[in-house]
């Protein structure tokens, strides 16, 4: 983020404070921030802590700006690489909706050609109203870029969605919007459906013990977010694992290769389908009790069964999705064994990875995206960005 200039719109909600830890993050990845300062974000966030925290001068009202030919508050929202709207309440995205500028936030946010980025964040009811969806609708349209609030507990007691993501999430999506990834306000993907599972699979062997693959979700997580980034509407079909789920992103838990299945079956029809789960090739026939060490006079028969595979199963579907796309994990003759893959499970796409190194669990990946117009290696990349690529040619190839 060096040398990026943000322009940090403070609206007037609880949520106010979390942009102090925004600001926080901002200026670690080396960016610059300009904090505007509603007169009711200054309820709950004072100018001395945003001065504080961003090493700059905080605005708060139009006559601020004193020297209006130096300064002045079209200046000001111009020279900002983007503009973000941290928390957009119910109120300041109706008077964006509406162009009304009767004070300096909405009158720079008006004035402005630059980018520009609502983090809304409000009362559920606020947030589900058919005021505040029109005026969403509206600003999309008008090229905001309006993220969807968490889901959870509020402030006010309530539960739904409306809370304001945490820094971290704004923070990616700034980053997002800053290293050049396509804008979201094209949303190629917008209207497409997209199914994706991710994680293991854990095939009980009793209530305690079970069969499962090597497999964090994270490339799968990654690939369900940045797909959701492009307007995608996205079903994650996900294994046991520990992530936090991406924003926009319809996420549905299983635990077995039976359940992950159904679930997938389920969110059909979808345009393109994406298999990144590492699905256990066995289950075994479960014993209701725990198998005591011993009892069985030596190590337990598993009576194993082959599980289905969903990925040709997919591929043989009535409802076949029109872009079909498996992974592959090899730890040796990658693209032989991948190209193979392709033919035999009847998908159109094969990522496949090398798993020999560190890939597992790791932050990094590196691809070869194989089809049948030929393999195409791509370097070590971090699994996010592998992700926003692939995202990225995946809107490509539907366009
Ligand atoms: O056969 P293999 O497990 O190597 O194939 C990997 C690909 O097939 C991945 O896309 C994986 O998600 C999918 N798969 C599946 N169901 C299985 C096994 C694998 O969907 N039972």
């Amino acid at each position: 983020m060096n040398g990026k200039r943000i322009l940090l719109v403070i609206g007037g909600g609880i949520a106010a404070y979390k942009s102090c830890e925004l600001i926080r993050l901002i200026r670690k990845a080396g960016g610059d921030v300009t904090c505007v300062l509603t007169r009711s974000g200054a309820e709950f966030v004072t100018p001395m802590t945003l001065a504080a925290l961003s090493e700059a001068e905080v605005y708060t009202s139009l006559w601020d700006l004193k020297n209006e030919t130096e300064m002045g508050h079209i200046q000001l929202s111009r020279e900002a690489d983007l503009i973000v709207v941290c928390p957009a309440t119910a109120d300041l995205m109706a008077k964006m909706a509406a162009g009304i500028a009767d004070d300096l936030a909405t009158t720079l946010l008006l004035a402005t050609d630059t980018q520009v980025m609502a983090v809304p964040a409000m009362n559920v009811r606020m947030w589900e109203h058919e005021a505040t969806k029109r005026n969403v609708a509206q600003l999309r349209t008008d090229g905001v870029i309006v993220l969807n609030p968490d889901e959870g507990a509020m402030a006010c007691g309530e539960y739904g969605e409306g809370r304001l993501p945490e820094p971290e999430a704004v923070f990616a999506e700034i980053e997002d919007r800053l290293s050049g990834a396509s804008p979201e306000h094209s949303q190629p993907l917008l209207g497409k459906r997209v199914v994706i599972t991710a994680g293991p699979t854990h095939e009980p062997i009793d209530p305690v013990r079970y069969i499962a693959n090597r497999s964090s979700g994270r490339q799968g997580f990654a690939i369900a977010g940045a797909l959701a980034r492009l307007g995608a509407a996205v079903s994650l079909i996900s294994g046991p694992v520990s992530l936090e789920t991406p924003r926009g992103v319809k996420r549905v838990d299983v635990e077995t290769a039976l359940e992950m299945e159904a679930a997938v079956n389920k969110a059909l029809p979808a345009d393109v389908a994406i298999l990144v789960a590492a699905v256990a090739d066995w289950r075994a026939e479960a014993s209701p009790r725990k198998i005591k060490k011993g009892e069985t006079g030596g190590p337990p028969e598993l009576n194993l069964t082959e599980n289905p595979d969903i990925l040709a199963g997919l591929a043989a579907h009535d409802q076949r999705p029109g872009l079909l796309i498996g992974f592959a994990a090899e730890t040796d003759k990658v693209v032989g064994h991948a190209k193979a893959k392709l033919d035999r499970k009847g998908c159109d796409w094969i990522i496949a990875n090398d798993v020999s190194g560190d890939v597992m669990g790791g932050t990094n990946n590196s691809v070869h995206v194989i089809t049948a117009q030929g393999v195409e290696s791509w370097e070590q990349l971090p699994k996010r960005e592998v992700a926003r690529r692939l995202a990225e040619r995946i809107a490509e190839t539907l366009a």
